[in-house]
Parts: C-alpha cells; structure tokens; sequence
C-alpha cells in the first residue's frame, strides 16, 4: 500500500477527527503511506474534478483530537447505488465513485461511517474492485458487531449534562420535564442518559409504553416527596397506539411536533402537573469528544490502518468484550442494532424505579 485514502460519511458525531488524526499518523508514521482526506464523504470520489486533500502530520499538530465535526465535511445523501436527482428519482453512480479511487491511484480507503455506510461500503467490496476498511462512528451506537461506535459516549454525555440542567428548573417550578433525545430507530441514547441523569420516566422505541403507567410513575414520585420528574423519550418512539408522533414520520399528516409534545399534552392532562419539553435535537452531535471517544476513535484508527496493511477488506474495526476485533461486512449489515428489552442497562434502570416502558411486553 502506498496511498490510503480516508472520507467520513452520514451524520457527524464527536470523535471523526481523532480517527482521521490516528489514521494519519500510523499510516505516515509507521508505514510511510501517503494519506489523502477524500472531501464531503463519497461526493468527493464522485465528482469531477476529483475533491481531496493529501493529509500530513503537521495538520494534527493543533486541536483535532478535540474538535467534534469532521473536518474532511460529509453527506447524508450521497449512496453512491442510490443516487437522488433533482426529479426525485435515483441513480447509480458506483462506477464514478470506483472510477475516482481509480483516478486518485488508491490502494486502499478508509471509511468513518454508521450503519449506512457499512451496507454501501459492503456493496463496494461485494464487486471486489477496490480494497476498503469500515470504522463505526454514530451517536446512535446502533451498528452491529461492536459493542461502541465513535461519537456515542459523548452525546450521552451531552444528555446527561441536559438533565443535569433540567433538574433544577423542574423542582423550581414544580414541573415534570421531558427531554427528546436522538437514537433514531434504537433507545441507546435514552436508557444510558436516563440513568447517568437520574430519570424517572425512559421510554425507549424497543418497549411499548403505557401513559397511564407513565403517570403512576410520576404520582408515586410525588407521594415520595419530590415535586418535580424527569422524562427522557428517544424520539423513535411512537405514540401509544403505535402510529408516528411526528410530521415527517407520518407522511405529511402533521399531529404532533414529535413524540415529546405528545407526551406534554397526555401528561399534563393526567397529572395536573406541568410539562415542559426539550427537544436536544443535533447539539447531541456537537460537543467535545468524551475521553471514551478519544480511546476509541484512536485505536479505531490504528487498527484499521494495521487492517489495510495486512491485506484485510470487506471488514471493519470493532470493540468487543474489552478488545478490538475485526468484524466481516455481512455480520455488520444486518439492519440497525437496536436495544435489547433484557439489556442489563434495561434491567438495572427498572432496578433503580425508572419505568422503561411495561415489562414483559
Ligand atoms: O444517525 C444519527 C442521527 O443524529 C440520528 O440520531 C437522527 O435521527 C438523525 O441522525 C438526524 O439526521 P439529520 O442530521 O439528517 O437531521
């Protein structure tokens, strides 16, 4: 390998630019490669001309390891299988992006990416043109095979610091505080912060809920003698009969401004206390990168870089049970990982009061 190419692809997180600092420095450092930056993710090998920067140590010698975004830039949409156009219809545009690694003289490419990205990057190294390694990156830690992605321990704790934040204000006025959390399909953002914030109420897209048993909850705690509760919702979650709480989710039909609101409103009605929502929204996503990504992201990326010198494709870093693995492609691309009702952090949240949802169901 003589050129290493690395992008960064879907939503950002805390953590991308210490992956690609530590992806730089053992390839520069240890094998003597040259390492390019490809820009906005795959639309930089997809365009032409071509849009990358050769990547040096230099350029790590100020703040990268601690600065959250991606300095490379990246892009939600750019399925290089699944192109969208301008009419709404989708292209295939695989072979620019292999012709751009081409063009670019890769060897190998390193790719920053969630689940998403893993699918297409599998598709790529389905073809067997081109030599190509994953790292997992998501807030939502949702991909399989590795039990932490970049960028997940620090939007917990930025939730964390949420409630932290709400705490007060709620016993000020009395009121039960209810804070929207990201996580998309999966409720890992919501049990880790519920607990780490000292939640009443964590009510998590894997779990049905009921809101009568949302406000006994609340009225016990009250009974106990606080005046005030905290609920964090992930914003998957539905509303009690199951249809989506949010404009988007339901096809134009606008019924509520998302699952908090509609909370606010059933539980202000039944409890006579009253509500309040936050909605944390892409802060989550900001926010200096927590030591725990810092590690991660660092021997994510030396580890991938030690991957391509050793030949491996199709596969991506992972940390399991205390070590880094390699996980092949089709073990990772089997759908969002989504939280376990018998997670132990599920188990240990009932054990500490909080009401997850009904057990059993
Ligand atoms: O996957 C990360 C994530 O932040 C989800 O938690 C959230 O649902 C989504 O991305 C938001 O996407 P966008 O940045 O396109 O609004």
């Amino acid at each position: 390998v003589r050129r290493l190419g690395v992008l960064t692809s879907g939503g950002d997180c805390a953590g991308l630019n210490a992956v690609i600092r530590a992806v730089t420095y053992r390839a520069v450092r240890t094998y003597g490669w040259k390492v390019f930056g490809i820009i906005d993710g795959s639309m930089g090998l997809m365009e032409r001309p071509l849009r990358y920067r050769e990547l040096d140590l230099d350029m790590f010698s100020g703040n990268m390891l601690r600065e959250a975004g991606t300095f490379l830039g990246t892009v939600n949409r750019g399925d290089p299988f699944n192109f969208p156009m301008p009419d709404g219809s989708t292209k295939d545009r695989s072979l620019d992006f292999v012709d751009g690694f081409n063009k670019l003289s890769l060897d190998a490419l390193v790719v920053i990416g969630g689940d998403g990205s893993m699918k297409i990057l599998k598709q790529l190294c389905d073809r067997g043109s081109i030599n190509m390694v994953g790292v997992p990156k998501t807030i939502d830690n949702d991909v399989h095979g590795t039990d932490f992605a970049v960028g997940f321990t620090t939007a917990v704790n930025v939730v964390t610091e949420a409630l932290d934040r709400l705490q007060p204000t709620a016993a000020s006025h009395h009121r039960v505080m209810i804070l929207e959390v990201m996580g998309r399909d999966a409720g890992h953002i919501a049990i880790n912060a519920a607990i780490s914030g000292g939640a009443d109420v964590a009510l998590v897209p894997e779990i049905p809920y009921k809101l009568d048993s949302i406000a006994r909850k609340i009225e016990e705690v009250i009974r106990e003698g606080r005046n005030h509760a905290l609920v964090v919702v992930a914003e998957g979650v539905k509303t009690e009969d199951g249809t989506p709480a949010t404009k988007a989710q339901s096809h134009g039909q606008m019924r509520y401004g998302g699952i908090g609101q509609y909370l606010s409103e059933h539980l202000a009605a039944k409890t006579e206390l009253e509500t309040r929502v936050t909605t944390l929204g892409h802060v989550q996503r900001g926010g200096t990168p927590s030591t725990r990504d810092r590690l991660l992201a660092s021997a994510f990326g030396v580890h991938a870089v030690d991957m391509v010198a050793q030949g491996q494709s199709g596969h991506m870093v992972a940390w399991r049970d205390n070590a880094l693995v390699e996980v092949p492609l089709e073990d990772v691309c089997i759908g969002p990982r989504t939280l376990s009702p018998d997670d132990a952090l599920v188990t240990a949240a009932r054990g500490l009061g909080i009401y997850v949802g009904e057990e059993g169901a």
